[in-house]
Parts: structure tokens; sequence; C-alpha cells
């Protein structure tokens, strides 16, 4: 079996690569990523000699370079995927989320292919109390969301008028490994290693329900192997938290693995001007993937965390090359000496 997976240069689809091939010997995969400033092949350093794995340089919108591909089903995580990226310009948004994933799901009707999209609890909105169900209406607030939603639909209008055998799945947040400092958990595990202001939005009291990247690839592989068609799974691992109590979480097992005074990073946090609709609250009811599936989640929050800082601290040179913005030669200098190999 072949599968494309779209976007696995990014946090979590990088992930996913791994899982399954590990997980699977007969698969192959082959990632189709454009290396947007969140791509970063670094990424997959330790499977990308593997005879299972191929890398093409390209954009999920080119569907010349797409029907050129071969393969057998589609899982497609790539996305433009930040919310203060989205309040300050849509467009990127509303072309890789929406026109990305229509280009792709032409490409599986036209192949018969199964096609698993990769989307958010976003798309639900916010809410106040009770939990996202898979039928609870749509209210999308950012431009990202709203894009996500788009594609959402489309998914849903092709597996209807074209019977494309597509799911859906919507997570909640994500932590672990290789997560572009962009997002909450790593800026604050680096801020807190190198002593710099943390920023919180708001009042801080906004709730997220964390789940490691790892139990999320775990959701994405069970949906793939034993969801049904048509079908639209939450994925969540009932772990509601605030903002505040969050990085005050963090903060203070930075404190200790660096053998600091927890008062002294806990002074760092920074309270700012809240984003542009931001929403509330986020919370998921992953019932039916559970029961579909037998899926569960396995990694505990608190341990999640130790050792997402810890992998944070053993592989510095991962992250100083993002912020120095070195990452983005990786591409060149690694595959541009093969391709003249
Ligand atoms: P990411 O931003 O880390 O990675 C996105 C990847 O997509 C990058 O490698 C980028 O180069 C690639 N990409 C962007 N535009 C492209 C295009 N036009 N053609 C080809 N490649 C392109 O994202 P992530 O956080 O890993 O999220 C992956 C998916 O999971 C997204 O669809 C996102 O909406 C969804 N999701 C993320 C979270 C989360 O907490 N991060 C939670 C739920 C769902
Ligand atoms: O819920 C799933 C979504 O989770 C995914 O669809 C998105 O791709 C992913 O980026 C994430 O969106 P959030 O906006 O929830 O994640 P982020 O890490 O940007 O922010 C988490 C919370 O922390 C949110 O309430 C905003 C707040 N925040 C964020 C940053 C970057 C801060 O208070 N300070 C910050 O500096």
């Amino acid at each position: 079996m072949r599968i494309l997976v779209t976007g696995g240069a990014g946090f979590i689809a990088s992930n996913f690569i791994r899982h399954m091939l590990s997980a699977y010997p007969g698969y192959h995969i082959v990632n189709i990523d454009s290396l947007t400033y969140a791509g970063n092949l670094e990424n997959l350093r330790e499977i990308e000699s593997s005879d299972r794995y191929s890398f093409v340089k390209g954009d999920i919108c080119n569907s010349d370079l797409l029907r050129g591909i071969a393969f057998d089903a589609i899982i497609h995580f790539a996305a433009e995927s930040h919310v203060d990226r989205s309040i300050l310009d849509a467009q990127p948004f509303l072309q890789t989320n929406i026109m990305g994933t229509y280009t792709l799901l032409e490409e599986a009707r036209q192949r018969g292919c199964v096609f698993l999209h990769v989307s958010t609890d976003e798309v639900y909105g916010s809410t106040e109390e009770g939990f996202f169900h898979e039928d609870s209406p749509l209210r999308p607030n950012s431009p990202y969301a709203a894009s996500k939603a788009s594609s959402d639909l489309l998914v849903r209008a092709f597996g209807e008028t074209h019977g494309v055998k597509a799911m859906i799945t919507r997570c909640s947040n994500n932590y672990g490994p290789f997560q572009f400092p962009e997002k909450l958990i790593p800026l604050v595990i680096l801020n807190g290693l190198s002593d710099k202001p943390v920023p919180v939005y708001g009042d801080g009291m906004n709730v997220r329900d964390w789940i490691h990247v790892v139990d999320h690839c775990r959701a994405v592989d069970a949906v793939f192997h034993r969801g049904r068609a048509g079908e639209v799974y939450n994925i969540g691992a009932r772990n509601e938290r605030t903002n505040i109590d969050l990085v005050k979480m963090i903060l203070k097992e930075v404190a200790e693995v660096r053998g600091v005074d927890e008062g002294r990073l806990l002074d760092l946090i920074t309270f700012v001007h809240d984003r542009k609709g931001h929403d509330r609250r986020y919370a998921i009811d992953p019932a039916r993937l559970e029961g579909d599936t037998g899926w569960n989640p396995r990694v505990d929050f608190r341990e999640g965390i130790k050792n997402t800082i810890e992998w944070y601290r053993a592989n510095e040179a991962w992250w100083q090359r993002i912020l120095s913005g070195e990452y983005r030669e990786y591409y060149r200098t690694q595959y541009g000496e093969r391709l003249r190999a």
C-alpha cells in the first residue's frame, strides 16, 4: 500500500509518518509538502533514507503534480495551521486549506481512493459548557477555523455527490516533539529555558483540551484502518486546562529541571492583549472514536509535558536552527546534493 501523506514536514504529519513506518512494515509513505515556514525536513531526518519513504516537494494545489504520483490512499494533514497568522492574513489559509483540499478530493475521485481528512475541533467554535460532538453545529470564529470548516464541507460534499470514500477527524490541541515554537506549549518551554517573557493572551482563562501528538497519530491510524467511510470522528483525551494553569505547570517543571527558583520563572508570565475573536473553550467528546475503533489515549498529561520539555532540552540544535532560520536550508543542502549525485 502506498499512502500519500500531505504536509509531512510539519509537526503532526512528521510524527505520523514515523508512526506508520514503524507500525506497518508493508506500507510505503509518499510525503508531499511545499515546505512553507512550518515545513521542516529535519523533522524526518531519522527516516529519510528508508526505502519505504519518498518525498515530493510540491503544492497540494498543483493537480498536474499530484496526477504524476503513484498512491492508493490519501491522508491529508497539509494546512496553514496557526490562528494568529490567519488573523493577520487569511489568503494562504483559503488557498491551501480550501483549494488544496479540493484539488486532493478531485484526485481521490479520479482514482477511487480513500481520503482521510485531518481537521480540527476549532470548526465547532467555542463552547462555555458541555462537549463538542460530531453533529455539533459548525461555528468557526477565526479565518483559520473557517477555512478548515470549508474544507470539511467539501469533503462531505465529495462523499455525498461523487462517492469518494472519505472520513474526517477533528482533533483537539496537540503537543509533543517537533512542534513549531509559535504554538503555546513549545513557546512557553523555550522562553522558560531562556528566561524570556511568556506572553499570555487576555486573562489566561481560555480553556484548551490537550492531547499528545502520538495519541493523535494513533487515532488517525485507527480511523484509517477501522473507521467507517462517510463518518466524522472527534479525537481528544478529555484533558481541559486553562491557559494560565497550563503555563504555570510548564514553567514549574522547567524550573525543576533547570534547578532554578520557580518564582523566577513564574515572573516571566506577561499578560498581553487578547487574540481577536479568541475562542473561550474547546472540549471534545471522543466516544464515537473509542466505540468504533477501540482507540484510547495512552499518554498521561504530566508525563507527556515532562517528556516534551526533555525533548526540547535534548534537541536544542533543532529549535536553534528554527529561531535562526537555518532550518530552511536543509532541503537545499540535503536534497540538492542528492539530486546532483
Ligand atoms: P504545521 O503547520 O506544523 O504543518 C503544516 C505542513 O503543511 C507544513 O509542513 C507545511 O509546509 C505544509 N503545507 C502548507 N501548505 C502547503 C501546501 N499548499 N502544499 C503542500 N504542503 C503544504 O501543522 P500541524 O500543526 O502539524 O497540523 C497538521 C494538520 O492537523 C492541519 O491540517 C491542522 O489543521 C490539523 N490539526 C492541528 C492541530 C494542532 O494542535 N496543531 C490540532 C487539530 C488538527
Ligand atoms: O484546537 C486545535 C487547534 O489547536 C488546531 O486546529 C490549530 O492548528 C492549533 O494551532 C491550535 O490552535 P490554538 O489557537 O488553540 O493554539 P495556540 O497554541 O496558538 O494557542 C493555544 C492557546 O494559548 C490559545 O487560547 C491562545 C493562547 N496563547 C497562544 C500563544 C501563541 C497565548 O496565551 N499566548 C501565546 O503566545
